[in-house]
């Protein structure tokens, strides 16, 4: 089993999200599972501007080849990929911003759900390509977002959509409300780590 984590942990050593992902990278490789980093903050995924959704559309949806520059253009999309197709194990790591994934985790989302690599159209619907394979997505908020708050809440969530649209089977684990209860932070970061072993486990067997 091979394993990818994709983060995006801007506060470096101070990230909390940062964190939580070392603790997941730490006990899959005290499996003997190989573990590739993917750090977001150092390589950030291309958009999709007009001229690669061009390429993109044509190349993928009309079926064209592609050559020279409109091939060029979707290189870094095609390579984040090619990486997320070659694991059986992707762990998603990020900080809520503004209630939502931070842009770059969506930018890394709309590189990796191509059609015809991770998805597909299938009999008047789609199908998710990467079915059998395993996503965990960790995230870190200051706000907790229980109960009557919950419809606030769009990170994981969509994180959750994302990964299960392209067929994964999708655990979540969240540490949330670091902000707005300081005092909690260790008890919330020890809970969060205890589930990502959970999670982590309940994967591998
Ligand atoms: C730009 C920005 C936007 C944020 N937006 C939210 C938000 O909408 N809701 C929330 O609960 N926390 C929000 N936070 C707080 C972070 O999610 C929280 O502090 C998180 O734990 C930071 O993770 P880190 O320690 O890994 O950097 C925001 C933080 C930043 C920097």
């Amino acid at each position: 089993m091979k394993a990818l984590i994709v983060g995006y942990c801007p506060r470096g050593e101070r990230s909390r999200t940062r964190q939580l992902a070392d603790h997941a990278a730490g006990f899959l490789r005290s499996k003997k599972i190989a573990v590739e980093l993917l750090d977001l903050a150092k390589d950030i995924p291309d958009l999709l501007t007009p001229d690669r959704l061009s390429s993109y559309y044509r190349r993928s949806y009309m079926g064209e080849k592609l050559a020279g520059k409109d091939l060029a253009q979707l290189k870094k999309m095609d390579q984040m990929t090619d990486q997320l197709m070659a694991v059986d194990l992707v762990v998603v790591a990020y900080p809520m911003y503004n209630f939502s994934q931070p842009a770059i985790i969506k930018a890394w989302f709309d590189s990796v759900m191509q059609k015809g690599k991770t998805w597909d159209l299938a009999q008047g619907g789609y199908a998710g390509l990467m079915k059998g394979r395993k996503a965990l997505v960790i995230t870190t908020s200051g706000g907790s977002y229980d109960g009557e708050m919950a419809f606030l809440e769009h990170s994981a969530s969509l994180s959750k959509v994302h990964l299960g649209f392209m067929g994964y089977d999708t655990k979540v684990v969240t540490g949330a409300g670091i902000n707005r209860y300081p005092e909690k932070e260790g008890e919330i970061l020890a809970k969060a780590r205890a589930e990502i072993q959970e999670a982590l486990g309940a994967f591998i067997g």
